[in-house]
């Protein structure tokens, strides 16, 4: 299976991206510009150099998208309508993981605030986006930090949680997100779930700035996760 990340160059999508190709992923890293996601690659594949068999290519968004078995989108909110729009032709019954967070820097706000959107969620706007098409949408990554995932090899001490309406589409993101040392996915329950995930993150964010911090994550106790 191959992953595509569509606006991969930034920090969230870069970092997704080389921990799954650490994990043995196939990654292509998507921009707007295949010459960025080109040396992106270059980057991220001398950064990686000593681990074994790392598969990741650069292409267009579009390109990217087409060539994705799985598609994760990893842009701001600014930017979710108009990528999503670029890519609409291509995703198919595919899966779609979204790590969008409704920051209030959309609207040149705090990073410590969330933004409501009339959809409820960034997810459920990207389901409205893509609602033509046959597009299974899983909320990740959103409490995910880029520092924890760009802090390799350390394991990631945080749960990562997931929202969507297709159970088996759920399962697929939980059993690839999980080959990731020491994240553990947990099941929210339908798309709608995404609108209390994605309030958390800027909690997060928040408490990293108060304490000083990078590393905020959350842990759920007292669940089976397995
Ligand atoms: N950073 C984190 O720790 C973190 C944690 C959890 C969730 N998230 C969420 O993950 C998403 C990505 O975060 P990020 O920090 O990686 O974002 P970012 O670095 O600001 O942007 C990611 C990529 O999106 C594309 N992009 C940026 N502005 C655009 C625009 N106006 N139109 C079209 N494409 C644009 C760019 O790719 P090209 O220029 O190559 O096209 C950019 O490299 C956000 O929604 C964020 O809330 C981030």
């Amino acid at each position: 299976m191959r992953i595509a990340i569509i606006g991969g160059t930034g920090s969230q999508g870069l970092n997704i991206g080389k921990r799954l190709a650490i994990a043995g992923e196939d990654i292509i890293i998507g921009s707007r510009k295949e010459e960025k996601a080109l040396t992106k690659v270059e980057e991220s594949l001398e950064l990686l150099k000593d681990y074994d068999d790392i598969k990741m290519e650069g292409m267009s968004n579009e390109d990217a998208a087409q060539a994705g078995d799985l598609l994760i989108l990893t842009v701001p909110l600014s930017a979710q309508k108009p990528t999503l729009q670029s890519i609409k032709e291509y995703v198919g019954d595919k899966i779609l993981v979204d790590a969008t967070v409704p920051l209030e820097t959309a609207i040149g706000g705090s990073p410590a605030r969330f933004v409501d959107l009339m959809e409820g969620s960034a997810a459920e706007r990207t389901a409205k986006i893509l609602k033509k098409t046959d597009v299974k949408v899983v909320a990740a990554f959103n409490n995910v930090s880029n520092s924890l995932l760009s802090n390799i090899p350390e394991p990631i001490d945080c749960d990562c949680l997931l929202a969507g309406n297709d159970n088996e589409a759920k399962q697929v993101v939980k059993e690839i997100i999980e080959k990731i040392p020491g994240i553990d996915c947990i099941d929210c329950g339908k798309l709608e779930k995404a609108r209390m995930i994605e309030k958390i993150t800027p909690l997060l964010i928040g408490l990293n700035i108060k304490y000083k911090s990078q590393f905020g994550g959350i842990r759920i106790t007292g669940i089976p996760k397995k």
